[in-house]
């Protein structure tokens, strides 16, 4: 850690792995529910459930990326962030709209909107919230004595998030209009700016552990940049296909989504070549591996899975199906969880001046969440078709098949335990190396 201010990471990735926990929690009690355990129903009904655990997940994973940003943004710019006390004024108010939000959903204070399900009202403060934080970081930048590509690349992704969350709150009464335009915050999200966050702190972790020069690791960075968003933008058609957009999405989301791909194979080739090319010689082997890690599985996650289901001959089957949730749980997790764990690896050490990356837990830790995801995503998939054979092709009624599909909720369950064991060991490995400290300034190799 080069600068003081950068401690103020330590408080966001805090707030991240307690909001993971929860997250965790509330999948469990929909695991349950689909087996036939539903015993919750009266307090917490799936849809509740469902809502929270997806919100959830948002929060986690833009906490994570602010606490990546505080840390990375001071260092790149080569200046102290602007305000250290408005950054926590900037967290306090963070958890505060999240905590009130996923208290409103349990007494239906929601919009049934797949993750957008914050009412407008609040969405105000999360307006507010942004606007802060953002003027935090470009202040930072702008005051600093550098602006390099992997600082701007990470800002411009910020920022864009950001401006996007905005045709979500626009009010329609029409239900496809309402779809159209909540896709803009979703999926461009997702499948665009949050490419480029991840993007950015992916270089700024490859130039620290790989030693390999900057140039080299931001010119892979514009290749990726360009390749999401010529693909990212269009592929938004995918979501267009069977909402009552126009016909023509048909073809333009399947040819420009069946390319998205190709944003995170770059991202995977990326991290391997610099991998190989690097010194080998950074200690912090832990980091390295979840850097390497979120580069692979995003890929397989997000690229090959959602291949999978996004030509439109395919996608008439599967649509709405458990296929979808294979596909959701292995990309947020390859894509974006991955990249925060990456991010709490590296800098946890950097910023304590205590080097646990040694023990043996870190490693326990990777391995336990990745196998036990795949294996959940695996339980998913099998749902997923089953259920689109039975109920899309045989014709049995939602309900019946459900029942038919519980099996599969057993294996997830039994995944999903090995996941939460690792994180688990994660979060233990988080907790030990306590709070920041001054001393750390400059130690780090
Ligand atoms: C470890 C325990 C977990 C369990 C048992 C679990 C289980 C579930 C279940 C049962 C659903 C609802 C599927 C349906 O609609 O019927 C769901 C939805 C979802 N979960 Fe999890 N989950 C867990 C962790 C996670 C994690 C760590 C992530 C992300 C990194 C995640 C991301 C999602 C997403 C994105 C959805 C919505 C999928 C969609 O839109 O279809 N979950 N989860
Ligand atoms: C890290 C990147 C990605 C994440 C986190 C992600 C996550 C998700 C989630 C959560 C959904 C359900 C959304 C909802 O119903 O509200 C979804 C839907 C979908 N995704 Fe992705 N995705 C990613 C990248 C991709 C890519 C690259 C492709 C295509 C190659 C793709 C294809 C699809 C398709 C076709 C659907 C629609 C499923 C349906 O409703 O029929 N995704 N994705
Ligand atoms: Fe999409």
């Amino acid at each position: 850690m080069k600068y003081k201010s950068q401690k103020v990471a330590y408080w966001f990735f805090a707030l991240s792995m307690l909001l993971l926990s929860l997250q965790i929690i509330y999948g469990f009690i929909m695991g349950f529910a689909h087996m036939g355990y539903d015993n919750l129903h009266d307090f917490i009904p799936f849809n509740t459930a469902r809502a929270v655990h997806t919100n959830l997940l948002v929060v986690w994973l833009l906490s994570g990326f602010m606490g990546a940003a505080y840390y990375i943004i001071p260092e790149e710019a080569e200046n102290e962030l602007v305000s250290v006390k408005w950054a926590y004024i900037q967290l306090i108010s963070l958890a505060v709209v999240g905590v009130v939000a996923i208290v409103g959903y349990h007494f239906n204070y929601w919009e049934g909107r797949k993750f957008l399900e914050i009412p407008r009202p609040l969405d105000w403060l999360v307006v507010a919230n942004v606007l802060l934080f953002l003027g935090l970081i470009l202040f930072t930048l702008y005051k600093g004595k550098k602006r390099t590509t992997t600082s701007l690349v990470l800002t411009m992704g910020l920022v864009f998030a950001a401006l996007l969350y905005l045709p979500g709150m626009i009010w329609f009464d029409n239900q496809t209009m309402d779809s159209f335009f909540r896709w803009w915050v979703v999926h461009l999200w997702v499948e665009g700016v949050w490419e480029l966050i991840m993007g950015g702190i992916l270089a700024f972790l490859l130039i620290k552990i790989t030693g390999v020069d900057r140039e080299v690791i931001e010119k892979w960075l514009y290749v990726i940049v360009g390749l999401t968003f010529i693909s990212g933008i269009l592929g938004t058609g995918h979501h267009y296909y069977y909402i009552g957009a126009p016909k023509y999405w048909l073809i333009i989301g399947g040819i420009f989504s069946a390319l998205e791909p190709l944003a995170f194979l770059g991202m995977a080739l990326f991290a391997v070549a610099m991998y190989r090319k690097g010194e080998k010689k950074h200690p912090n082997k832990i980091a390295l591996m979840w850097t390497l890690g979120t580069a692979i599985v995003s890929f397989v996650g997000a690229g090959l899975l959602g291949l999978a289901h996004t030509l439109p001959q395919v996608n008439l089957w599967t649509h709405g199906t458990l296929v979808t949730a294979m596909h959701g749980h292995l990309a947020f997790w390859g894509a974006y969880g991955m990249i925060v764990f990456a991010a709490i690896s590296y800098m946890m050490p950097n910023m304590t001046g205590r080097k646990l990356y040694d023990s043996g837990n870190g490693l326990t830790a990777f391995w336990l969440s990745n196998i036990g995801m795949i294996g959940m995503t695996t339980a998913f998939a099998a749902a997923g078709v089953a259920q689109v054979y039975m109920e899309r092709i045989m014709g049995l009624e939602f309900g019946d098949v459900q029942n038919e599909i519980q099996v599969h909720f057993l294996i997830l369950v039994l995944c999903a335990t090995l996941f939460t064991t690792g994180v688990g060991i994660f979060i233990y490995e988080f907790i030990r190396y306590g709070q920041p400290t001054d001393e750390a300034l400059e130690q780090h190799p």
